[in-house]
């Protein structure tokens, strides 16, 4: 795949290939990870967290997200990239759902977006779908109903909410949704619903069965040693590294060590 879009992602599912996808907020760290060779990626409204600082995904605007995602777009040449909706974005009617969708789309150039629920915004998934703009579907832990769930815990444990979420999986797929997210979720049930729709579904804290995974960079990077999920693998400690690094700075500007002969004009 020379470039990757929507179609591509519905094709790698049909062969069996799993989809890499993880996230950025800027232009220097997308234009690693497309170096990198990944499919999707995704400018999350954890950026909120890991960006911004803040508790909960809750916060974060529109306005800033089109700023993160116009950075992205700018940084990625062969990956798709998707803009989550933030909260208040969308929830509130479909044309409101709709002008969000389209600031996005338009003012930062991103290739789809996603958002987070199934039946109770069915009407708003339909109207972003009706205007050629590709939608990602997020169900399970949906971190923007944060305070009506009460905790980051694992979710669809019992047999009520599993039920829901295997229809509203199904009801994305009906409505066109080209690929959905299902975050921290038991992992057979992650399976049994990939396998029962043709739509890629891509996990995080999903397990294996599904047919692709997504995660944090800076979590998965080791920049933030405060959260260690079990779904998180590590590829780094760059939290350590980059300590290391400043701290080394900070103790050769001291000793005027830095900069040397060579390291001024
Ligand atoms: O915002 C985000 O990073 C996400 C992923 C965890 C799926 O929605
Ligand atoms: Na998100």
């Amino acid at each position: 795949y020379k470039k990757i879009t929507t179609k591509s992602l519905i094709d790698m599912k049909a062969q069996g290939e799993k989809i890499s996808m993880l996230t950025a907020y800027d232009f220097t760290m997308a234009k690693i990870v497309d170096s990198a060779g990944i499919d999707v990626i995704l400018v999350g409204d954890s950026a909120s967290n890991v960006m911004a600082g803040h508790e909960t995904t809750l916060p974060i605007t529109l306005d800033q997200m089109i700023y993160h995602a116009s950075s992205v777009v700018r940084g990625a040449d062969r990956a798709l990239v998707v803009v989550d909706l933030p909260f208040g974005s969308y929830q509130s009617d479909p044309k409101e759902a709709l002008r969000s969708a389209i600031r996005i789309m338009k003012e930062s150039g991103g290739h789809a977006v996603k958002l987070e629920g199934g039946k109770e915004i069915k009407e708003s998934i339909k109207k972003i779908l009706n205007a050629g703009i590709p939608v990602m579907g997020h169900l399970g832990l949906t971190p923007q109903s944060i305070y009506k769930f009460g905790t980051y815990t694992v979710r669809a444990k019992e047999e009520q909410e599993a039920l829901k979420l295997i229809e509203d999986a199904k009801l994305l797929e009906k409505l066109g949704c080209f690929s959905l997210v299902l975050e921290k979720i038991p992992a057979k049930l992650a399976q049994q619903i990939a396998e029962s729709i043709s739509i890629p579904v891509i996990g995080i804290g999903a397990g294996s069965g599904v047919d692709g995974q997504v995660l944090v960079i800076h979590d998965m990077l080791g920049m933030n040693n405060e959260f260690s999920p079990r779904f998180l693998r590590r590829y780094m400690n760059l939290y350590e590294g980059m300590t290391s690094a400043i701290s080394q700075y900070v103790d050769d500007v001291k000793s005027k060590d830095f900069p040397n002969e060579k390291e001024q004009y």
